[in-house]
């Protein structure tokens, strides 16, 4: 089936929407952060993978910046245990602006006073981390009866190459859910959800069919992995209340968009956007080198350097 999305699609249900035509706005981000974070130990033990830094900022930072260049000013985290500094890194450091303020030193204080004033963040702790479809559960009660996005505070895209905008706009249209998808390997696929998908007509925007979580690759539907950005119907949260963990003993966010993707009614049915862009998981530990790599050769102050000091220190590996 070929199916290209309205955008005149009628207000319908309880949500409503707005004057053009579209579904209501989105602007609440979620952000899960109360991971483990295991495949980083021992660097994870006591510091949150998501406050490692890329360059000179959190890696949690440019996902809480992705999220407010997207129109998302009000942010909640998703938090656990031995995530204090997350909340410190987002609240005022006043005896560092006072030092910064007294030594005249203006440019350094805009940067650390930039995290408290970038978005409206909240925080609600998960207790036991249960996986991802339970960490979006908790955030039931703060994001209400909208649409919302999701951004996992371990994954980065690049801003240049922007995708939640895009998600935004189809989920607005469709009144559906929205998943973030790539083309990945297929021997990568077992690491991913993994989307069974038909074209819509409309490039690079597909529906989805069918799920799965961390396929083998003879029997992944596809090599279409989900990755760390959607755009979801509240419908959403009635679905998460009744799924049974799944893989891994865990409650997956795979598994209810799987349920969504048969579901009739307002908020059923489930789009993907396919990314085509740059894209790092800083939650592994060879992707978070090559991020940390790929941001400072475009860092203002520090790339020129660095690309020179890389060109030599490439052309003398022997293999
Ligand atoms: P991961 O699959 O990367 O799991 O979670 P993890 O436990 O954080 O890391 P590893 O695999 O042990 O190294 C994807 C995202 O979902 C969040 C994580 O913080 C990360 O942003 N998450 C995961 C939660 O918030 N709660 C959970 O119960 C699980």
């Amino acid at each position: 089936m070929t199916d290209v999305i309205s955008s005149q699609a009628p207000a319908t249900g309880a949500q409503g929407g707005s004057e053009d035509g579209l579904g209501p706005a989105v602007t609440k981000a979620v952000i899960p952060a109360a991971g483990l974070g295991t495949r980083f130990l021992p660097a994870t033990k006591a510091t949150p993978k998501e406050m490692l830094p890329v360059v000179d900022k959190p890696a949690i930072q440019y996902v809480v910046e992705e999220a407010v260049a997207a129109g998302l000013g009000d942010v909640l985290m998703i938090t656990g245990r031995n995530k204090s500094s997350l909340e410190n890194h987002f609240d005022r450091a006043w005896e560092l602006e006072e030092a910064l303020q007294a030594k005249g030193d203006l440019l350094r204080l805009a940067r650390v006073r930039k995290s408290n004033v970038l978005a409206d963040v909240h925080y609600v702790r998960q207790g036991d981390p249960r996986g991802l479809g339970h960490a979006i559960a908790c955030a039931a009660h703060h994001v209400g009866d909208h649409p919302f996005a999701v951004l996992l505070g371990d994954d980065l895209i690049d801003v240049r190459d922007p995708l939640l905008s895009r998600m935004i706009d189809v989920q607005r249209r469709s009144r559906a859910s929205v998943v973030a998808l790539m083309e990945v390997p297929r021997e990568q696929i077992h690491l991913y959800g993994c989307a069974a998908v038909e074209p819509t007509g409309e490039d690079d925007v597909v529906r989805v069919t069918g799920m799965v979580e961390k396929p083998d690759a003879a029997d992944a539907p596809s090599n279409l992995a989900v990755i760390g950005r959607y755009v979801l119907h509240p419908r959403i949260f009635e679905v998460l209340a009744t799924t049974a963990p799944g893989r891994g003993g865990e409650i997956q966010i795979t598994d209810a968009l799987q349920t969504l993707t048969d579901a009739s009614g307002e908020g059923g049915g489930v789009y993907g956007v396919v990314f085509r862009g740059r894209r790092y998981d800083t939650g592994d530990r060879l992707d978070y080198l090559k991020a940390v790599v790929q941001i400072a050769c475009d860092h203002p102050d520090l790339g020129a350097d660095l690309r020179t000091w890389l060109r030599g220190f490439a052309a003398d590996l022997t293999d």
